[in-house]
């Protein structure tokens, strides 16, 4: 296939749920005459305590999805799959071009002024050498407070972003490290984006809040433009969105939180493989 017939082919976008439409939404204003393809893996969501094993095998069988779909760049939005896999699916298919989620410690350590910088991210990607190696690599001299933020990701998947029990978890997250005085805040998972304004509303001019959907969105950007993979169409692109678990449920979502109207495919797991939920029957 000839560069040119590449361009037009659309951008995978995936991540556990409804948390990669932040970076969905970032990549829309970033890059309007892509075509895109959202995936949620509504059926194993939440992804966060998973195992690296479990997570590898989910991204893989995703890849492989989209790679029949014929992707020509995939954007893993989630961080606890991009900590778990991307070193992983980068080996095992080295010609697909892949863009993934870090956690955002370098531009927070830049700006701290406190030398406190607080992160918020789920229990596998704290866990794993991704982290660790962006926390050694940029973070010396920094005193790094976390939270796993238990319960978060659930809430938010229920679109949940301001009723009690969210706002307790916030608190729960946020309140410890204020008082050792972070004054940078890292959302390193992809749902989080979604509750900044509640954050925003505890930590008040503290602290300022990383959400670094707009760097990876400029960074699936510079990729595209190295693999001349642009396209070069000026009319909106087309936006597709799939679900391994509700389909309703997820459309309606991604115009609340994003205002994407877009009808939701629904697709099952049917032996580690995804396929058309109609094509079961
Ligand atoms: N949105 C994801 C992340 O960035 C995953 C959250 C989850 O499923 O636990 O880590």
């Amino acid at each position: 296939m000839t560069k040119q017939e590449r361009q037009n082919d659309p951008i995978a976008v995936y991540d556990s749920g409804v948390g990669g439409l932040s970076v969905l939404r970032a990549l829309l204003e970033q890059l309007p005459y892509e075509n895109f393809l959202y995936f949620g893996d509504q059926a194993n969501v939440p992804y966060g305590d998973r195992s690296l094993h479990e997570l590898r095998d989910l991204a893989e069988s995703v890849t492989q999805f989209f790679i029949a779909q014929k992707v020509k760049i995939i954007v893993i939005a989630c961080n606890t799959a991009s900590a778990a896999a991307l070193k992983y699916l980068r080996e095992i298919y080295p010609d697909q071009v892949f863009v993934g989620m870090e956690p955002a410690v370098k531009p927070a350590a830049e700006q701290t002024h406190t030398h406190k910088v607080g992160v918020l991210a789920t229990p596998s990607t704290l866990h794993g050498e991704l982290y660790a190696s962006v926390v050694e690599r940029f973070a010396a001299g920094v005193e790094i407070f976390q939270s796993t933020c238990p319960g978060l990701v659930a809430q938010i998947e229920k679109g949940n972003l301001d009723g009690e029990e969210t706002l307790q978890i916030l608190h729960d997250a946020l309140d410890p490290m204020l008082t050792e005085g972070v004054d940078s805040i890292v959302l390193a998972c992809t749902h989080f984006p979604f509750v900044i304004p509640q954050i925003e509303e505890i930590v008040g001019d503290r602290a300022t809040v990383i959400d670094p959907a707009p760097a990876i969105a400029r960074q699936t950007a510079r990729v595209l433009k190295q693999y001349e993979l642009l396209n070069p169409q000026t009319l909106a692109g087309s936006r597709a969105l799939y679900t391994s678990g509700n389909g309703a449920d997820l459309q309606g979502m991604a115009e609340r939180l994003i205002g994407l109207k877009s009808t939701a495919h629904e697709l099952d797991w049917h032996n580690g493989q995804l396929i058309s939920r109609n094509s079961v029957w």
